[in-house]
């Protein structure tokens, strides 16, 4: 059996997400654990809250709350929204917890040990009307490469470079407006990591495969001589890892925590051991160490383009500079952005739709299946109204619901609420069977691919394919003549429904649940043989007619949302 071990990036614990935040990592990550577990494999399927640096302190102060109360709080909202969209992580972890504080202080140890840190000293933005230094968020300004005014200290959001907040031009504080800035010496920890570039840039060359995306940022960065600078990895802030070499105090970083882009990444680690530690699993070791059998473990990153850098290279360069065998990403899938309606999602104005908003007015699955089938793989994509109306309408109420509710409907009122026997399949069936199993296979080498609107697209087809088939064979109207074909052609489409609702698992959980107990089976084998998958509720085993499955979205509604989402969220 396959293990495989995928992690979503974690999101910041800084509010709640948008649409385009989820689809840019969780519920990709989610469709994929969804699809491994239902072949059968093994999955370990992490996630966490991002809970340091300057996005979670300023947070908590505009809530204000303590940033450690802010935190807790938000990680509820966080994995209750998580679970709302049935985004199955085997573990929702939290990167301020004790594992990823022992861990990350492990990592800076080793790596001092292997030569690989340097103390610097160096200036940093001193803000007398804060009275305290101003890493990264806390300063703004503008962009010195692309001339962005509202770039922050660490990354300009127009241009994606990282910046250094001494260079900012006309920088003033975030938490006051102050412009009134000196430059003050403060001694920080360098992460040597020009020492590793070789070594990084050989085993980017050896990952063929990849997406282009991901390659091509990660070869941007490493030839531009921008992502494997030395780099700066702790910061003059209270809420953070406390600075320790292994278990050890470090002399001179006394009141100094590690940056955030630090210990995220080790997170992924530490939560395994949260895992562990919670009584969900018993052996975090054979996931993450090759020397304890990680070996065969296949390793799946997902996240948006914006954090490729940090997955290709800063993490990388962490575990490898430890010299400890740990496991590394084997396949990283990226996705470009979502936008919305014309614009950008902003979390700012309110601007587009929110993981809380979109569970208050549609069920889960409308969102997965749109997201997913449309997802920002090869190029951004845009979210508007008419086309999740169009879309949803279409695929989920007139092709898949539509069939479900056609199929139950008439066996109830011509036989019975149970598999009707009698017949035989002829042609039209032997051409449906033999499609199905074309389309199955294109899926599956879609979905192990991880190509997200391809696979989409065949399921819609496998679908569509049913519906076709119900409209020729009309049923309906055979049975008027002969009740025993119409049968054996309803057996069939009975049959169908139980291979949708586990072929759209992985898309469409709750449908596909309700699906499979109005079918009353808990058969959810994989179809391998189509022949014989069709043939797995036998006749005579009953079924209820489910409730509709999708109502279709109104224009009124369409028109309702997009006025309300339009901006301004408070
Ligand atoms: N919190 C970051 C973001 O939302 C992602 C961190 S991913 C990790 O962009 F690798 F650092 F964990
Ligand atoms: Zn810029």
């Amino acid at each position: 059996m396959a293990r495989h071990l995928i992690t979503s990036a974690i999101p910041y614990i800084n509010g709640i997400k948008h649409l385009g935040n989820l689809v840019g990592s969780q519920l990709p990550a989610d469709l994929y654990a969804r699809y491994l577990r239902g072949r059968g494999d093994e999955v370990l399927f992490l996630c966490a809250t991002d809970e340091h640096g300057t996005p979670a302190e300023l947070a908590a102060a505009k809530a204000g709350k303590p940033v450690d109360e802010y935190c807790a709080e938000m990680w509820e909202v966080q994995a209750k929204l998580a679970e709302g969209f049935g985004l199955s992580f085997d573990h929702y972890g939290r990167s301020s917890s004790a594992q990823n504080r022992k861990l990350t202080q492990h990592f800076a140890g080793v790596l001092a040990d292997k030569g690989l840190i340097e103390e610097r000293l160096e200036k940093q933005m001193y803000s007398h009307a804060d009275g305290r230094y101003l890493p990264d968020r806390y300063i703004e300004g503008t962009c010195p490469n692309c001339g962005f005014e509202d770039a922050r200290g660490d990354q300009c959001d127009d241009c994606g470079k990282l910046l250094d907040p001494v260079d900012l031009i006309n920088p003033h504080s975030t938490i006051s407006g102050s412009t009134d800035l000196e430059m003050r010496e403060t001694k920080h920890l360098y992460l040597l990591q020009s020492k590793l570039k070789d070594d990084i840039d050989q085993w980017i060359d050896s990952q063929d495969g990849w997406p282009v995306l991901t390659t091509s940022i990660a070869k941007k960065w490493l030839h531009d001589g921008d992502g494997l600078q030395d780099r700066g990895i702790t910061r003059d802030l209270d809420w953070g890892v406390p600075v320790k070499k292994g278990e050890d105090d470090w002399p001179g970083m006394e009141g100094k925590v590690f940056y955030v882009w630090f210990d995220a990444p080790i997170e992924y680690i530490a939560c395994s051991q949260e895992w562990v530690d919670a009584g969900k699993g018993d052996d975090w070791a054979r996931w993450w160490r090759t020397d304890k059998g990680a070996d065969d473990v296949r390793y799946t990153q997902f996240m948006g383009k914006d954090n490729v850098p940090f997955h290709t290279l800063s993490f990388p360069a962490t575990i490898l500079g430890s010299g400890e065998p740990w496991k590394r990403v084997d396949y990283l899938k990226s996705f470009n952005y979502l936008n919305y309606d014309g614009g950008q999602f902003s979390t700012s104005r309110g601007r587009g739709v929110f993981m809380d908003q979109a569970l208050e007015i549609l069920p889960a699955d409308y969102w997965r299946w749109w997201l997913l089938s449309r997802a920002p793989e090869t190029s951004d994509s845009e979210f508007t109204w008419d086309q999740f109306q169009t879309d949803c309408n279409k695929d989920l109420a007139d092709v898949l619901g539509n069939f479900v509710s056609r199929v139950t409907k008439f066996c109830r009122s011509k036989y019975s609420e149970d598999v009707p026997a009698g017949g035989t399949y002829g042609d039209a069936e032997t051409a449906l069977i033999a499609d199905l199993q074309t389309r199955l296979t294109a899926y599956e080498a879609a979905m192990d691919k991880i190509e997200i609107r391809k696979a989409a697209a065949e399921l819609r087809a496998m679908w569509a394919a049913g519906n076709e088939y119900l409209q020729a064979a009309a049923p309906w109207s055979v049975f008027k003549e002969d009740p025993d074909q119409a049968a054996a052609q309803i057996r069939l489409a009975l049959n169908l429904i139980r291979i949708y609702a586990v072929l759209s698992a992985p898309f469409i959980p709750n449908a596909s649940a309700a699906l499979l107990s109005a079918m009353n089976t808990l058969n959810t084998d994989w179809p391998t043989d189509m022949n014989d998958a069709v043939a797995a509720l036998p006749a005579g085993h009953s079924f209820t007619v489910p409730d509709n499955l999708f109502a279709k979205i109104t224009d009124d509604q369409r028109e309702e949302w997009s006025e309300k989402f339009a901006g301004k969220r408070d």
